[in-house]
């Protein structure tokens, strides 16, 4: 039975109920006659106290159980004199399914680094913050589903492996399964079309261009999935390997787009306020102490939206010093992003209309000629979370802008295509997901909101 059923019994009915329950020990403490183990099944963060007396046949091995032990115990609820919890159980049984070394077990009862943490990132889900943050994430993953499936969208599961760039970045792992020792070369040049595909494939970097496809045929389709890019950023922000929430729609426009990013990510946040409050007060405790505060404010306001070129304005007009100087043209750094959404706006900002020379192909060029209609959200604490357009729906415009930006039209036949035949205003954008668990939880490092961060120089 997991805890959280126990929880519910207690509310509703006497105790003195025979349970069983099965979980890890966390800590035991010994008294003269009787032993008391915290154990943990894992289902929420609460604990068990289990009261182990003298009398239990086994009594002897359950004295010598040490922290990270399975077991099984079956015994009758009581409620606890002790005032650290409500309740406790007595045990009439108690099987001891695995031990675990106290010499060589790794998560001994201390709080333990999250830098130490990483190194054995199959135990850290045991540990109360991992463990919370797997269950936030999973909830949270549950919420996604759900907000799309009540607006009528479509889900569409997008190609992990392909052979388009979309961010037009260059930075994908090769998928081939061409001999590395012996490669076929033709001209002095690898021969891909004797690779499995006929020509050279890389994981995807984002799910964008095949839901297009999608949204131009069922109107409003997402994909949601890992996601892979070969860029050599050890920060705290970048993961080589991600998860990215994609929507894309028919027939809408730059506002429509940045109207339901907005209400996505209020969505995803009172969800977790609602759902996931035993696990968030772990992390309003020992990680970000102004979580809920920030949380709501993010609720109860409207995001600023303002012009890339106000925002270069502020940033110029500001008397902050930044390591990488700003001026109209340069992509937004990190350290200018949380500048405006953490000093000058004080909430999430949403600037849109940027510079074409620093955005992709897909965006749609705007009537000045020199902008897109692209839209990246910022958030307090994360910089950017969000990054979307309305994407260029004019055959010959996106033609000559992936000329522009050296992409060969040539390859993307297929994609110009839908401009073809049936073309419309449509837009879309990709939410970090392990960003959005960031700033949630208020977690500071990208590899500790997802089970097995994947980085440069390390599996
Ligand atoms: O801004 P990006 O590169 O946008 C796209 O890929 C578009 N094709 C999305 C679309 O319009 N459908 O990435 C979107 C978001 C970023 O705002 C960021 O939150 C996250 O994906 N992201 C990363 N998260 C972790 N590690 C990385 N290396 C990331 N790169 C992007
Ligand atoms: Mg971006």
């Amino acid at each position: 039975m997991k805890y959280q059923l126990i929880v519910h019994i207690l509310d509703n009915k006497p105790v003195k109920q025979i349970i069983e329950v099965r979980g890890w020990l966390r800590t035991k403490r010994d008294s003269a006659r009787m032993s008391f183990l915290d154990i943990n099944d894992g289902s929420c963060l609460t604990g068990l106290q289990i009261i182990a007396e003298e009398k239990l046949q086994n009594y002897d091995e359950i004295r010598a159980l040490t922290t990270g032990s399975s077991l099984r115990v079956l015994g009758k609820l009581v409620h606890s004199p002790a005032k650290e919890q409500e309740m406790e159980l007595v045990a009439d049984e108690i099987e001891i399914y695995g031990t675990a070394a106290a010499e060589t077990y790794p998560l001994q009862k201390k709080r333990h680094s999250f830098e130490f943490l990483r190194e054995i990132n199959h135990l850290r889900p045991r540990t109360n913050s991992l463990g919370a943050m797997a269950r936030i994430r999973s909830s949270l993953s549950h919420a996604v589903y759900c907000f799309f499936q009540e607006r009528d969208f479509f889900q569409i599961h997008t190609p992990v492996i392909t052979t388009s760039d979309c961010e037009g970045a260059g930075e994908m792992f090769s998928v081939t399964s061409l001999n590395l020792d012996k490669l076929p070369r033709q001209n002095g040049k690898i021969d891909f079309n004797r690779d499995f595909f006929g020509c050279p494939a890389s994981l995807t970097v984002s799910g964008q261009l095949e839901a297009e496809a999608y949204a131009l045929a069922l109107g409003r389709v997402y994909t949601f999935g890992p996601t892979f890019r070969a860029e050599n950023s050890h920060t705290s922000r970048h993961l080589a390997e991600f998860w990215m929430l994609e929507p894309e729609m028919a027939f809408f426009d730059l506002n429509d787009d940045m109207d339901l990013a907005e209400e996505l990510i209020k969505h995803l946040i009172s969800h977790g306020l609602t759902n996931c409050r035993e696990d968030l007060d772990l992390f309003a405790r020992f990680i970000d102490k102004n979580l809920y505060d920030r949380l709501n404010s993010v609720l109860e306001n409207n995001f600023t939206r303002i012009d890339y070129t106000e925002a270069v304005d502020q940033l110029c007009q500001s008397d902050q010093q930044f390591t990488y100087p700003v001026t109209w043209g340069v992509d937004l750094q990190s350290e200018h992003e949380r500048y405006l959404t953490e000093k000058i706006y004080k909430r999430p900002v949403i600037v849109n209309n940027y510079p074409k020379t620093i955005k992709p192909f897909y965006m749609r060029v705007n009537d000045d000629e020199k902008t897109v209609a692209a839209m990246d959200i910022l958030m307090p604490g994360i910089g950017e979370i969000i990054g979307g357009s309305q994407r260029e729906e004019r055959l010959d415009i996106l033609k000559s802008r992936m000329q522009e930006t050296g992409v060969n039209p040539d390859d993307y036949e297929w994609y110009l295509d839908l401009r073809r035949y049936g073309t419309t205003p449509h837009s879309g954008f990709g939410l970090g997901f392990e960003r959005m668990i960031q700033f949630i939880t208020g977690m500071a490092n990208i590899r500790d909101v997802i089970p097995f961060p994947r980085t440069p120089g390390g599996g």
